[in-house]
């Protein structure tokens, strides 16, 4: 996508071939600031204090990751504790063990001087498979919109939550690809981005590339949707998720599920954008079997904001005595789940919707 007319992916390999480049997220939106991963030390600390962040984003980061260790060492013992290392970075998203088991699979059965040249190409690969499979989203998450639109005559509105555009890909993003599609169309879109507290992922990022690509928006509380949906003001809702059952329960950033209630009282269509990637084949009960990040209560307890003389700065908003729990993400049960928005189509939020789009999924 652009920034300042220039073009830009999520993350990239430096001119040099060797060095990976990423946008440090946590700067954003007040600062645009590129950062310069040397090692696969620097690609963890990236994904755990989420300089990159996003499902899909920290697994094409952990792959790029498995390439800068692979400097030092090709052995497979050592491959399998960088790639648990990598794994263990952020417990929910599943794309991050995804991206890591695929480049095993590609690595360990070829001689170890092979091995670094094989890396580099299949993080690249999955960097571009990305790019391709967000366009597929966005094409398929189109036809929801513009629907909508014929009926209406009027600006769809849609309601988002956390950051699931190109920030949180390689590009083009997943629930906001069919927003930059339908906006590429011609169709009129306004977007509810909410902030999506504790960190804000809403009104940095979502916000922020919104900005960047002239899309009508506005920015509410955490709370605010459901009265917009009471009110008529929601047409409908699309979200990311960080991992998706075979049953096609879903997990998102936390809030998600609020939400997807507020909707399903208020007859509203509440989508899920995500590549096949995401789904956790293995896991069929998400509230009880999907493990939930637990992140410092640091993020509940204060909030980062630039102050009027451009300094970023971060505030406390409790007493220093309160405590806070964080959990990072909830699960929405597939019953909430209007459907689920892929590269291969649209499908029902169900074991068997999800298989008429993936058979080789097998039973
Ligand atoms: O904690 P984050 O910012 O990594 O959480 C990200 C989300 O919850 C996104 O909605 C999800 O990864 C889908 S992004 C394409």
């Amino acid at each position: 996508m652009q920034v300042n007319g220039q073009a830009y992916r999520s993350i990239w390999l430096a001119a040099d071939g060797v060095g990976v480049e990423i946008i440090d997220q946590t700067q954003l939106p007040f600062r645009f600031q590129v950062v310069r991963l040397d090692r696969l030390e620097d690609a963890a600390e990236a994904i755990s204090r989420m300089l990159v962040r996003g499902a899909p984003l920290i697994g094409a980061t952990a792959a790029y990751g498995l390439c800068l260790g692979l400097r030092r060492a090709t052995g497979s013992q050592a491959l399998a504790e960088m790639a648990s290392r990598l794994i263990g970075c952020r417990p929910t998203a599943v794309n991050l063990r995804w991206a890591v088991e695929r480049m095993l699979r590609c690595l360990l059965p070829l001689p170890e001087e092979q091995r670094l040249a094989a890396a580099y190409r299949e993080a690249g690969r999955i960097c571009e498979e990305d790019v391709v499979t967000n366009q597929a989203i966005g094409r398929h998450g189109l036809g929801l919109i513009s629907q909508r639109w014929h009926e209406k005559q009027e600006p769809v509105n849609i309601l988002t939550h956390c950051n699931a555009g190109w920030l949180a890909t390689v590009d083009w993003g997943t629930a906001l690809a069919p927003i930059y599609a339908a906006a590429a169309a011609g169709i009129p879109v306004h977007v509810w981005v909410d902030e999506t507290r504790p960190r804000n992922q809403g009104a940095s990022l979502t916000a922020w590339e919104l900005v960047a690509a002239g899309i009508p928006h506005h920015l509410l509380v955490d709370n605010a949707g459901g009265h917009l949906m009471q009110h008529g003001q929601v047409d409908l809702c699309i979200v990311g998720t960080d991992r998706t059952t075979a049953s096609g329960d879903v997990c998102n950033k936390i809030g998600t599920y609020l939400k997807a209630l507020a909707a399903r009282d208020n007859n509203v269509p509440f989508y899920v954008a995500l590549p096949g990637s995401t789904v956790d084949w293995t896991v069929h009960d998400g509230v009880a079997e999907i493990p939930i990040e637990e992140r410092s209560e640091e993020e509940v307890l204060r909030v980062q904001g630039e102050d009027e003389n451009k300094t970023v700065r971060t505030v406390a908003i409790a007493p220093a005595a309160t405590p806070a729990v964080n959990p990072a993400f909830d699960v929405t049960p597939a019953r909430l789940v209007t459907g689920l928005i892929t590269e291969r189509g649209v499908c029902l939020a169900s074991r068997d919707g999800l298989r008429s789009l993936y058979p080789e999924q097998g039973q």
